[in-house]
C-alpha cells in the first residue's frame, strides 16, 4: 500500500468520493463508523464518541448533525474541558443579570442557542457532578434553567458527546456519573486511533497533501515511498490531528514535486525526540542517576519510587517546555498536550510551574 503512487492515491479518494462528505478513510473500521454515523442520525438519540485527541470526534459530531434532520439548524460546540464549573454552567445553560459578580447582562445559554439543532459537549469527561446532575435532567426531561432564575426553559436539542477517555472507567472510579453515562451511552461510537487503521494513512496523506497544497498555492503532488513507509508505520500519539500537521509542514518546506523523508519531523523516522527541556532524551539514565542522587523531595506529587519520580521529572520538563511554546496560553498547552485543560491547571500547580 505504501508503494503506491501518491497522486493516484487522491484522485482515488475524489473518484469514488468519501462516504461522508470531509470524512477520510476506506478500512473496514471507518466503514462501520460511516454505517454508524447514518444510522445515528436519523433519530434523535443521545450519541457518545469515544475516542483518543484527533482521531475525527467533532468532524463525526459534525457529520451526525449534518446528515440528521436537524442538518439545516445550528451546530453549537462546547468544549468542557476548557473553562471551570461555573464559567461552564453559565455557558451551557446561560444566566440572568446578577446571578453573580459580572453577570451584568441575561445571556443565552449553549443549549438555547442550539434549539432544533446539534449541541456537542467535547470532553464530557471534564464536568463536575453538579454539573453532571443538570446535564443528566436536560437529557432526560429537555429542560432546565439559567443561573440565577427559576423559570424553566424548555429546547429541542440533540446532544452528542465526545470523551477521549473511557467513560466506562470513570464511573467506576466514580468520577462519572452511572445515570448520565448510561443517558449519553445510547449509543456510542469508538473511534480507533490511527495506528489500529493504518490501511487509511495513504488515503489521509493524498488528502491533506490535495488540502495544503491548494491553500498554500504548492506543487507537492508526490510522496517518495521511503516517506509514505515511514508516514504507515509511524505510531500517530496525536492521531490524524498529528498527520495533518506534519503534511502541512512537508508541504510548506519541501524545495521540489515531492514529499521526502527529510522534510518529515524525526520522531516519524523512529529517531528519538530532538529535545526534552534540557535534557536529551538519550540522557534519560544519567537524570535518573542524578534524580537517586538528589534524593526524592525535587520530583513532585507522589514520587514515592524511582518510576514515578522519573516520569513526574520528564512530564514537568514536557509541560514546562510546551507552556514556553503556547506563550504560556493554557488551552492551546493542553490541546498540544492532549490532556484537558483542568487536568494542566492541577498538573501546573502541582508542579510549581504557575506563573
Ligand atoms: N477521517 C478523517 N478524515 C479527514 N480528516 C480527519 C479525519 N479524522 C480527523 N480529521 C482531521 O483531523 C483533525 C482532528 O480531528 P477532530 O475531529 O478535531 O478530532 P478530535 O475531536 O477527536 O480531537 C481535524 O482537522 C479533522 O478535520
Ligand atoms: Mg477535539
Amino acid at each position: 500500500m505504501s508503494r503506491s503512487h501518491p497522486s493516484s492515491l487522491a484522485s482515488d479518494a475524489n473518484e469514488t468520493g468519501p462516504p461522508i462528505p470531509n470524512l477520510i478513510g476506506s478500512g473496514p473500521a471507518m466503514e462501520k463508523i460511516y454505517r454508524l454515523t447514518r444510522q445515528v442520525a436519523r433519530s434523535n438519540a443521545s450519541v457518545l464518541l469515544l475516542g483518543e485527541t484527533g482521531t475525527g470526534k467533532e468532524l463525526i459530531a459534525k457529520a451526525i448533525h449534518r446528515l440528521s434532520p436537524r442538518g439545516s439548524g445550528p451546530f453549537v460546540r462546547v468544549n468542557c474541558g476548557a473553562l471551570a464549573e461555573n464559567l461552564l454552567e453559565s455557558e451551557l445553560f446561560g444566566h440572568v443579570r446578577g446571578a453573580f459578580t459580572g453577570a451584568i447582562e441575561n445571556r443565552t445559554g449553549r443549549f438555547e442557542a442550539a434549539h432544533t439543532g446539534t449541541v456537542f459537549l467535547d470532553e464530557i469527561n471534564s464536568t463536575t457532578p453538579k454539573l453532571q446532575v443538570k446535564l443528566l435532567r436536560v437529557l432526560q426531561e429537555h429542560e432546565f434553567e439559567r443561573v440565577g432564575d427559576t423559570q424553566t426553559i424548555r429546547v429541542d436539542t440533540r446532544v452528542v458527546a465526545a470523551s477521549n477517555r473511557d467513560l466506562m472507567e470513570e464511573t467506576e472510579t466514580g468520577r462519572f456519573r452511572e445515570d448520565l453515562y448510561y443517558r449519553l451511552n445510547v449509543i456510542t461510537i469508538h473511534i480507533p486511533p490511527l495506528r489500529e487503521r493504518r490501511e487509511d494513512i495513504p488515503l489521509l496523506v493524498g488528502h491533506f497533501l490535495k488540502i495544503y497544497n491548494e491553500q498554500d498555492f504548492r506543487h507537492v503532488p508526490h510522496v517518495r515511498s521511503d516517506a509514505m513507509q515511514a508516514l504507515v508505520e509511524y505510531d500517530w500519539p496525536g492521531n490524524v490531528r498529528e498527520l495533518q500537521n506534519y503534511i502541512e509542514r512537508a508541504v510548506v518546506l519541501a524545495p521540489g514535486d515531492e514529499l521526502t523523508p527529510d522534510l518529515l519531523p524525526d520522531v516519524v523516522l523512529g529517531r528519538k525526540p530532538r529535545r526534552l527541556g534540557r535534557h536529551r532524551a538519550a540522557d534519560l539514565p544519567a537524570l535518573a542517576a542524578e534524580l537517586v542522587e538528589q534524593g526524592i523531595e525535587a520530583a513532585g506529587p507522589q514520587a514515592d519510587n524511582l518510576h514515578s519520580m522519573i516520569v513526574n521529572r520528564v512530564e514537568r520538563e514536557l509541560i514546562a517546555q510546551v507552556m514556553t511554546q503556547a506563550d504560556g496560553v493554557q488551552i492551546k498547552a493542553a490541546d498540544r498536550l492532549g490532556i484537558n485543560r483542568n487536568t494542566l491547571h492541577k498538573k501546573l500547580k502541582e508542579y510549581g510551574l504557575e506563573k
